[in-house]
């Protein structure tokens, strides 16, 4: 016994010293930190007027765009090495800036020094996936889209009514066709203060409050995009 717990300790010994050779590297902190006082990394990136460098998402995209990375191998071969070599010895050479933004911002300077191999692999893996074309585009599509809806739905999805609520469907409560037929005070009263055992055939759930949740200009546009839709189902006990 003594033998084994003698050997145990051994092996988390070793154990301990292994693991501290072997760092865990955080991307996005390392991003943060050693590339952050001069790229914006947001996504998409805030604008300002005189920027020091290229907004990281700008600098992601047209790499792996010039680079014709397609695939983790490209990543792997040519992204990571590029990253890290670039940021160790960057020149106007070996720069995919063009010629104009490359006078503007000055070249980078050399972070060697400030920045290690391994922690530049970290940041190239991070950056690869954080800045990710079709993503973005997915996301910028349903922003649009959103903001393409009346006003008075967008609040609506913003605020979890659609949770109970559906605008055809009968759910959790009535659907806001359902209601588009009622009394538009009433529905001002049962947005702000909540209802229950009103309607038959919604097992008396309760509608809660939302009290100070909207502006009554905001309640205006709730009650009226509700009163748009009309009833095209009746309620169903
Ligand atoms: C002191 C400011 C500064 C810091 C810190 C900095 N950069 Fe830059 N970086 C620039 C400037 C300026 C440019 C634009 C000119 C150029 O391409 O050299 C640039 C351009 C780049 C490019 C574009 C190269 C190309 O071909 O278009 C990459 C890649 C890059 N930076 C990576 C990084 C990474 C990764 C870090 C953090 C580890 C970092 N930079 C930190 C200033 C900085
Ligand atoms: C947790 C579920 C739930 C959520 C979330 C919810 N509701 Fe309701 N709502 C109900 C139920 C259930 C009723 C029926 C209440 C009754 O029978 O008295 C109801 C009723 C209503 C009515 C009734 C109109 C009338 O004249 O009786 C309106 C308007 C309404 N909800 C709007 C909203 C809006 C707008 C939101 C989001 C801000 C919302 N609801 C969020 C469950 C919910």
């Amino acid at each position: 016994m003594r033998y084994l717990a003698g050997l145990v300790m051994v092996l988390i010994l070793s154990g301990c010293g292994d693991e501290k050779k072997e760092v865990h590297y955080n991307g996005a902190a390392l991003l943060k930190n050693k590339c952050g006082a001069c790229h914006n990394l947001k996504m998409p990136p805030d604008t300002y007027e005189d920027e020091k460098a290229p907004p990281m998402m700008a600098v992601v995209f047209h790499l792996k765009d010039f680079m014709k990375i397609k695939d983790d191998k490209d990543k792997a071969e040519k992204f990571i090495p590029f990253i890290q070599d670039y940021t160790l010895e960057p020149s106007r050479e070996k720069s995919y800036c063009d010629e104009a933004s490359l006078d503007t911002y000055g070249l980078m300077p050399s972070l060697k020094g400030s920045v290690t191999e391994d922690e530049l692999k970290a940041i190239a893996e991070y950056i690869y996936n954080f800045y990710n074309q079709e993503k973005y585009l997915k996301e910028m599509q349903a922003k649009a889209a959103f903001y393409a809806l009346p006003k008075g739905e967008q609040l609506v999805r913003k605020s979890g009514c659609l949770n109970c609520h559906d605008t055809q469907k009968a759910k959790v409560g009535p659907s806001f066709s359902m209601m588009s037929d009622r009394d538009p005070e009433e529905i001002i009263n049962v947005i702000q203060n909540g209802s229950q055992g009103k309607w038959e055939g919604f097992r008396n759930m309760l509608m809660p409050p939302f009290k100070n949740k909207f502006t009554q200009d905001e309640l205006r546009i709730l009650q009226e995009w509700i009163h748009t839709l009309g009833a095209k189902e009746k309620v169903n006990p």
